[in-house]
């Protein structure tokens, strides 16, 4: 098994990555976010891709999603735990918290979002975009490691960049049910399903977004605060994570890796 970690800066400067090197991926989807630090962690094969490029230069709108998806698919990944910033709509879930996300709300409309569509189309489920057998690994491994993290969560992925309005981040938390707002988990998740590749996501709370009486508006300051804050845990939970995974890839027991078997296709027009 190879182990795809997308995320911010803090994340890939992790102390212990033998054999590292940053690879350029040749992909047809155009150029991933920036190249790829491929490496080991103990046994476990990684490959880090930063989601914005090094530098920050990809808006949420901008990421190359699908370029960045096949291109760890061509390293040979077969997981992908996505790490980002959220907000929270639910007072238990604090700043500084972690949440892994079980469920999506896809809200983001100006970004493209399948491998399929000329040529050859094919419909895949999404019913459960996260690999329960990572997303109960990830927890296991975050036991002992000083993180609260919550085990469970919908996450509401936004077009942005802007953040949402009072009316907005009512509506999400009050009537349509979601825990957590980010910007960029979709259509990333999407994606790795079409290229049967297992995805979990690990949300890192940044803010109570903007329905929380005590906390007004995002506050960009205390985003960045927490983010620094964040990093720390993050590669922790990371480390933690690929000495768990490492080794032997079982088949999926929920058909990540087989899901255009499952899927609706149509054969390419001769
Ligand atoms: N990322 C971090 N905090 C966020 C928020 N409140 N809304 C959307 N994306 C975010």
């Amino acid at each position: 098994m190879r182990l795809g970690i997308i995320g911010g800066s803090g994340i890939y400067e992790i102390d212990g990555l033998e054999d590292a090197r940053w690879q350029k991926v040749d992909s047809p989807w155009g150029n991933p976010s920036d190249e790829v630090l491929t490496g080991r962690l103990g046994d476990c094969e990684m490959a880090f891709l930063p989601r914005h490029g090094r530098g920050h230069v990809h808006s949420p709108t901008t990421v190359p999603y699908r370029a960045n998806i096949d291109a760890l698919k061509r390293l040979g990944v077969t997981d992908i735990l996505s790490v980002s910033a959220c907000g929270s709509f639910r007072e238990e879930m604090a700043p500084g918290d972690f949440v892994l996300v079980d469920q999506f709300i896809d809200r983001t409309f100006a970004r493209e979002k399948s491998f399929f569509g000329t040529g050859c189309v094919a419909h895949v489920s999404v019913a459960h975009p996260i690999c329960d057998r990572l997303r109960q690994a990830v927890g296991s491994a975050s036991a002992g490691l000083g993180i609260t993290v919550h085990d469970g969560g919908t996450y509401l992925a936004m077009e942005g960049p802007q953040f949402s309005s009072l009316a907005e981040s009512k509506m999400y938390r009050e009537v349509w049910g979601a825990d957590v707002i980010g910007m960029t988990n979709m259509p990333e998740a999407k994606l790795a399903r079409e290229a049967e590749i297992c995805y979990a996501s690990v949300a890192m709370i940044t803010d109570y977004d903007s329905w929380h009486p005590d906390h007004g508006s995002v506050d960009i300051s205390e985003i960045i605060a927490t983010l620094k804050g964040n990093a720390e845990k993050a590669r922790r939970l990371v480390a933690a994570t690929a000495r768990a995974l490492a080794g032997a890839h079982p088949d999926c027991p929920n058909g990540c890796d087989r899901a255009l078997e499952f899927a609706i296709m149509t054969a390419p027009d001769k």
